[in-house]
């Protein structure tokens, strides 16, 4: 059984709560009687980009567990790459990131567009995926931002991953795919893409209510009093991906 921590949408920055949202969410993960297999962040870790806000975000968001940390469109990859992966002279190419452990694999890809709030995966990308995919006979967590499938709320669908369908293919020809792991949308949702569960973390900054909880706008969709949350993944032996979500009180 491998179980993971997922969390996503931390916006170090957007309001003066989300740092200490953040640092109550790895205590939690720090504190449990149990070694996970990976905490992985799927992205906008800093809510401007700011050389200042990577600074706090890396502090933040270490752990005793390893952890595996994409962008997301509030993020830039150039500050990305310098402040938390460390490169001296960071190009603004996608930043794709793969994490072995000894069970499973972890591909953390780039969705972001610069400057843009909706995504894709592009060329580069998808062949670097099909190559990690290719790679191995151990089950592969794909990790991206955007949610490839509309999930029923207006301002979240709008900024999607748009032209899905290459993504989609490559999947589905995949049996070795253990699951798609996504954020962006602030809200916790099981559904499927491609054959395969497509799990989208809860918000740690702020949650997005549905339509029918008044959720139809940009203005309208966001509730920074609802506490953070984050999802458990766990794989069992059969193969089985099950998800548990989990409330944090900052
Ligand atoms: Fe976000
Ligand atoms: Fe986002």
């Amino acid at each position: 059984m491998i179980v993971i921590a997922h969390l996503s949408d931390v916006h170090i920055g957007a309001t003066p709560e989300s740092a200490g949202r953040a640092g109550s969410v790895m205590r939690y993960l720090d504190a449990l009687p149990y070694d996970l297999d990976a905490v992985l962040v799927t992205g906008d870790i800093a809510d401007h980009g700011r050389a200042e806000e990577y600074a706090e975000a890396g502090k933040l968001l270490t752990s005793r567990h390893p952890v595996l940390i994409g962008p997301g469109n509030h993020d830039v990859r150039e500050e990305f790459r310098r402040s938390l992966l460390g490169e001296q002279r960071p190009s603004a190419k996608p930043i794709n990131q793969v994490y072995r452990s000894d069970r499973a694999v972890y591909a953390m890809c780039d969705s972001s567009i610069p400057g843009q709030d909706d995504g894709h995966l592009d060329e580069e990308t998808l062949a670097w995926l099909d190559g990690v995919l290719a790679g191995t006979d151990l089950p592969v967590f794909v990790a991206f931002h955007h949610p490839p499938v509309l999930l029923h709320s207006p301002p979240v669908d709008s900024i999607r991953l748009h032209r899905h369908e290459p993504l989609e293919a490559l999947l589905a020809a995949r049996p070795n795919v253990a699951a798609v792991l996504v954020g962006h949308a602030h809200m916790g949702v099981a559904t499927t893409f491609a054959g395969h569960p497509l799990l989208v973390a809860p918000g740690v900054v702020s949650t997005a209510l549905l339509p029918w909880e008044g959720g139809i706008s940009f203005e309208t969709c966001l509730d920074y009093d609802l506490p953070p949350s984050i999802a458990f993944h766990v794989l069992d032996d059969a193969g089985r991906v099950t998800t548990y979500h989990r409330v944090i009180m900052p």
